[in-house]
């Protein structure tokens, strides 16, 4: 039987250098994971947009877009301004700079961003920056759409007010775990 795991977007991160290739659980790394989860989305008709918090090198933004295409509309955010200056981006990647959990910001940001099919949270990392993004940024989440965070330090202090706050509005289709991840589906 053939593997559900594929190296697709492993080999592209490589090749970037981002550190999402890093080796987190028995051989797999957060791109496998993610390939599982976003390999269906590759041939959507409309392209993909895709937002990511956290930018540095720009390394996962330019693996984002070999991945998805050309057409793919991808957005980063970063509070450092210098990430505005990354080399060779092309014209489909488009760096926002601002604070993750800013509400001014992102409202600014999202009128020019309308709406995304995944949104990755890969800044801080810190539980209240984590929570207020998700919390103003799930709205901007599409049908069908993903909202995943990375490098969870402890878990319930992310997911138990993750659930609580998705449980009253009904539009959490899946909340599945692995090892400082959690990916978000929703309705
Ligand atoms: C782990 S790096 C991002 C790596 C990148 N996503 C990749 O995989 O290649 C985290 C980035 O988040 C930014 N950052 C940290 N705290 C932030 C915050 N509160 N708001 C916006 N950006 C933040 C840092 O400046 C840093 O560039």
């Amino acid at each position: 039987m053939q593997s559900l795991i594929r190296d697709t977007l492993q080999k592209i991160g490589k090749k970037y250098a981002t550190d999402k290739c890093a080796y987190r659980f028995k051989g797999l790394t957060y791109l496998h994971i993610y390939d599982l989860y976003f390999r269906w989305k590759r041939w959507k008709i409309n392209p993909i947009s895709l937002l990511e918090l956290g930018v540095k090198s720009g390394a996962s933004l330019k693996m984002w877009r070999d991945y998805f295409g050309k057409k793919a509309w991808i957005a980063g955010v970063d509070k450092n301004p210098a990430c505005k200056k990354i080399k060779a981006l092309g014209n489909t990647i488009h760096i926002y700079t601002g604070l993750q959990d800013d509400r001014k910001f992102l409202n600014k940001m999202l009128k020019i961003e309308e709406e995304f099919d995944i949104i990755i949270d890969d800044a801080s990392h810190f539980q209240k920056e984590t929570l207020r993004s998700f919390q103003i940024l799930w709205e901007y989440v599409v049908s069908d759409g993903i909202y995943a965070i990375e490098d969870i330090k402890k878990m319930n202090e992310i997911i138990l007010p993750l659930v609580k706050y998705l449980d009253k509005r009904k539009d959490m289709k899946f909340l599945h775990l692995f090892p400082q991840l959690c990916i978000i589906g929703k309705v």
